[in-house]
């Protein structure tokens, strides 16, 4: 038997619906058009994850430059429900991590997770990532509402307090990372582990 292929490949006008498709079966909240039409330009930033050539992941990330540093914001990783624990995660990861390492010049890599996503939480620890911030209500629509904020410093000499890496976001803060918060949530979906 031939072993499974794990592939990633460009997002791109053609293939876009099934990134959105994915999204929206992998995540409790929806994407605005703007976190879509953003993604088109991302280039190695935004990636579909093919299984034996079918889309079954994908991985969105923007350049975040705030609060003084240059820091990686993974706005959404997620693979389909029947093909986890099969490596896809770990090659989005991989090529997240492989990107700033050439890059050289972030400060650290960063995301949301909602407190309750223990899978997410233990997936990113092994990659070094650590819960450096939690923050109530971040999401509007979804329960429960409160995010972890998951980071993997970069830069060893800075960030030495690990203990709000990311003060006072706006009460919208979920909102300028792409979610839709006037879309419902979805109910049946494998994204709320
Ligand atoms: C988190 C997620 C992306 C992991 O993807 P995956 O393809 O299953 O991950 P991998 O197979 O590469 O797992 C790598 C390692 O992470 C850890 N891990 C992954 N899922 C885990 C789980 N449910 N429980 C405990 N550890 C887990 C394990 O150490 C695993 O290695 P192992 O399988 O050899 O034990 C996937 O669960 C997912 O899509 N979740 C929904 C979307 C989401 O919450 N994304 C995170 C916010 S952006």
């Amino acid at each position: 038997m031939t072993r499974a292929s794990i592939e990633l490949g460009d997002v791109t006008p053609h293939n876009i619906k099934q990134l959105k498709k994915l999204n929206t079966v992998v995540f409790p909240v929806t994407y605005n058009d703007k976190f879509y039409i953003d993604v088109l330009d991302a280039g190695e930033l935004a990636k579909l994850a093919y299984y034996n050539d079918i889309v079954v992941g994908a991985v969105c990330c923007r350049i975040d430059t705030s609060e003084n540093q240059r820091r990686l914001y993974i706005m959404t990783l997620g693979c389909l429900y029947p093909y986890r624990r099969l490596g896809i995660g770990s090659v989005m990861v991989n090529h997240i991590l492989s990107y700033v390492e050439k890059d050289g010049n972030f400060d650290s890599i960063f995301l949301h997770v909602q407190v309750n996503n223990e899978s997410a939480i233990e997936f990113y620890k092994k990659f070094g990532f650590e819960i450096v911030e939690t923050k109530k209500h971040y999401y509007k629509r979804i329960e429960p509402a409160d995010a972890h904020v998951l980071e993997k410093n970069l830069k060893n000499l800075k960030n030495c307090d690990s203990s709000g890496i990311v003060a006072n976001h706006s009460n919208d803060a979920s909102k300028q990372n792409g979610i839709d918060s006037t879309a419902s949530s979805h109910s049946q979906l494998d994204g709320r582990a």
